[in-house]
């Protein structure tokens, strides 16, 4: 069954159910500055799911162009892509759990109106309960119920062997959203098709969801909470259903082949790209699929408007066709022309935005490729001219050429050029942190808001707050804070000026933290037990019976209501923009975080 004919049937599917029938939202989200790109389906409903009525009504339904970027350096092997099609369907507070998993497993398994697929093959996770929401236990029960109509027992954490069809997990997997920092989110239900390739159990029985046999093809999100600044989780005036399926995914299960690579979603993109690559480069798998994947990603991004730039989306995009244009070994532009065609011609039809673009699309692609070809003629005399290549001119290549890191190296080992392994890793994962951090909002989930910002100097605070006592002594306490999105601001008590050295020593010591990426935790206590274990906190103040101590590596502790984030490598590079008197005893540090 090809792409088209699934698309079909699922929207056929639900409009017959009373669903509306939406466009898709363009890549650049509409009324959202804070966002670099739509990553899901129910994404451009937000504001729908909070209460706010749609004019096309209670019911939803459509297929969704994504992308999102955040494991663009990933792509290469058999599963990640930067641009993607989502199925799904919605209820605004009509229709729940029953209805929900009852037409899931309708489409999936039968085979005149949905997909046809063996319910034998079939395995589903729900949500396993915590302190923020209880068990699905309706979930359980529907599933149980599917499972039995077909003749099928279906039980609940056993053993496959043993007729384990449904698994409880927690919050970590079983759970979706909020897309943001807050805002809808609520138990989900994941169906994994049996894909018959790889390791099924793990060895104690249960089923191996990381071995890449069972595919997760459809997520069924219970949007029923709002998680609030705090991290709070209270439930919403209405009771949502978000649904999303991967269409390459199913793509890939309904064609019956290994990868998303080899589906009609892909193939005739492959084929354009093979006919023009030299040979090096199509027995390459890895750069082929990488090739692929971008060009086609560039396409979709282009036709919503975007154009390669230095920052935002238009850097995404550049980073995607430059990346493409490196794999295909090609010094020549003409035969990206091809390429685009053969992604317009998987697309045109379902998103016909798309119609008219062509050669606009063409002349983005052409242009920015001629300019590439250039600096990478340059980039390329400037590592022949080297006979050992350090991690800071690996990075160097990286910043000024866009020459992957992956590249210089096999380019340094194809041209005997020393590389200083051990320092290019470490360079390499500190770019990575760093990449993911100045991403982490906007780049990585394509779903920042201010808040997350916001987060991020928080813990960023906390680790201030800690050099500066290592540095000028345990007599530094807090006497403010006040954060924006755009910076801290941190007063503290300390007699005099601090030298210039003073300032050096505290930020690199910050910086440190960050590059040592350290785990952030919580822990509860009483306020005597958070003293005695060293926690920084003003004891003076009233503290209630139990407080949350939040501790960064063994580095910092301190009392504070969170939240933080989970790691220090998501701060980015930390720098004290100014050091001034506020009052008499009292200083005041502003620091940003690039
Ligand atoms: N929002 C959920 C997801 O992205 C379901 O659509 O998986």
């Amino acid at each position: 069954m090809l792409s088209t004919e699934i698309r079909r049937r699922y929207l056929d599917f639900f409009a017959k159910r009373g669903h509306a029938i939406l466009p898709s939202a363009p890549l650049v989200p509409e009324n959202d500055p804070t966002v670099l790109f739509t990553t899901a389906g129910m994404h451009p409903l937000v504001p729908y799911l909070l209460g706010e009525p749609h004019p096309a009504g209670k019911r939803l339904a459509n297929t969704q162009k994504c992308v999102r970027t955040q494991d663009i350096e990933e792509v290469g092997d058999n599963r990640h892509d930067t641009f993607f099609e989502m199925l799904g369907n919605w209820s605004l507070g009509d229709y729940f759990k029953k209805e929900t998993i009852s037409w899931s497993w309708q489409f999936l398994t039968d085979p005149q109106e949905g997909l046809g697929l063996d319910p034998n093959r079939l395995y589903v996770t729900v949500f396993a309960g915590d302190a923020d929401a209880p068990c699905d236990d309706e979930s359980i029960t529907f599933w149980k119920e599917r499972f039995a109509s077909v003749g099928i027992t279906a039980e609940l954490d056993t053993p496959l062997s043993q007729g384990g069809r449904i698994f409880t997990m927690a919050k970590d997997s079983n759970w979706w959203g909020p897309a943001g920092q807050t805002g809808p989110c609520g138990p989900d239900t994941e169906m994994f098709y049996d894909t018959g390739t790889g390791q099924l159990a793990l060895p104690n029985g249960m089923p191996d969801f990381d071995s890449g046999r069972l595919l997760e093809i459809w997520n069924d999100v219970f949007m029923q909470y709002r998680k609030d600044e705090f991290g709070r989780f209270t439930p919403l005036s209405q009771q949502n259903v978000d649904t999303g399926m991967g269409l390459e995914r199913v793509c890939l299960v309904m064609q019956n082949v290994p990868t998303i690579f080899e589906t009609d979603l892909f193939a005739p993109i492959t084929q354009a790209v093979s006919a023009a690559v030299p040979e090096t480069a199509r027995t390459d798998q890895a750069a082929m699929r990488v090739i692929a994947d971008h060009l086609r990603s560039s396409v979709m991004l282009i036709g919503d408007g975007v154009r390669p730039s230095n920052k935002d989306r238009g850097y995404v995009l550049r980073r995607l066709l430059r990346r493409a244009i490196l794999h295909s070994q090609m010094e020549n532009s003409d035969w990206l022309s091809a390429v685009v065609g053969a992604v317009l011609g998987i697309y045109r039809e379902p998103y016909p935005e798309l119609a008219g673009k062509r050669e606009e699309i063409i002349q983005v692609i052409t242009d920015e490729s001629q300019k590439f070809q250039r600096t990478l003629a340059q980039g390329k005399r400037e590592i022949a001219k080297l006979s050992r290549i350090t991690g800071q001119d690996a990075f160097n290549l990286y910043q000024s050429y866009g020459f992957p890191w992956e590249l210089t190296k096999e380019y340094a080992q194809s041209r005997g050029i020393t590389l200083d392994e051990g320092e290019f890793e470490k360079e390499f994962e500190r770019h990575k942190n760093l990449s993911r951090t100045a991403s982490a909002g906007q780049f990585a989930s394509g779903l920042a808001d201010h808040s997350e910002m916001t987060v991020r100097y928080h813990t960023a605070t906390h680790l201030l707050h800690q050099a500066l006592r290592e540095f000028l002594g345990q007599g530094v306490e807090q006497r403010g804070s006040n954060i924006t999105p755009e910076r801290l601001r941190f007063d503290f008590s300390y007699p005099e000026k601090l030298t210039v050295e003073q300032i050096k020593a505290v930020e690199d010591r910050v910086n440190e933290q960050i590059a040592a990426g350290l785990a952030v935790r919580s822990e509860h206590m009483a306020p005597e037990a958070a003293k005695a274990a060293g926690a920084i906190g003003l004891f003076g103040h009233k503290y209630g019976d139990t407080v949350s101590v939040y501790s960064i590596g063994d580095y910092s502790k301190e009392i504070c209501t969170g939240p933080h984030v989970k790691n220090t490598s998501e701060l980015g590079i930390f720098s004290i923009t100014k050091e001034e008197a506020v009052s008499s005893g009292v200083r005041r540090i502003k620091a940003v975080l690039n």
